[in-house]
């Protein structure tokens, strides 16, 4: 089984960016993290960010012929993008949402996710480890749905 890991607006600077919001893991360490997890579920994982929603968009569309799931934490794009949504929505791919810091605390404007809805679970607020029970929610989802 593989998924597929997607890191959204920013999150490239992790480790310098608002670290007292987001925490000093750099988006290698997150990813890092992550393929060791996967290696020890055994199932592989391919990784990739992207600034640009139009690339995420095609990411979507051309990793879900190779995928079972997907593993996102969209930025800000959480808040904003209905092309998120319906691009998880076309492929029919279960999918996670993460992010490091608890949305649900924070400013108005990040409490909306148009993905929440869709998704097959939300973690939020557990820095990396955010990322990795999400990945962990994914495959038991992946195996219940495989059993
Ligand atoms: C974030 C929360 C978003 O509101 C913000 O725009 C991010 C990071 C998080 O992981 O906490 O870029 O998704």
């Amino acid at each position: 089984m593989r998924v597929a890991v997607i890191h959204g607006a920013n999150l490239r600077l992790l480790g310098s960016r608002e670290p007292e919001v987001y925490g000093s893991d750099t988006l290698d360490d997150i990813n890092g993290r992550l393929t060791e997890l996967a290696a020890e579920l055994g199932v592989e994982l391919e990784t990739f960010q992207s600034n640009h929603e139009g690339e995420i968009l095609d990411f979507i569309a051309e990793a879900a012929s190779r995928v079972s799931g997907f593993l996102i934490n969209p930025g800000a794009f959480t808040h904003t993008s209905i092309a998120l949504l319906d691009a998880f929505l076309g492929v029919e791919r279960p999918f996670v949402e993460v992010h490091l810091s608890n949305t649900a605390r924070r400013e108005k404007f990040r409490q909306h996710s148009y993905l929440s809805a869709a998704a097959s679970g939300v973690v939020l607020g557990f820095g990396v480890h955010s990322y990795l029970l999400g990945l962990r929610g994914l495959v038991a989802r992946l195996d219940a749905d495989n059993a």
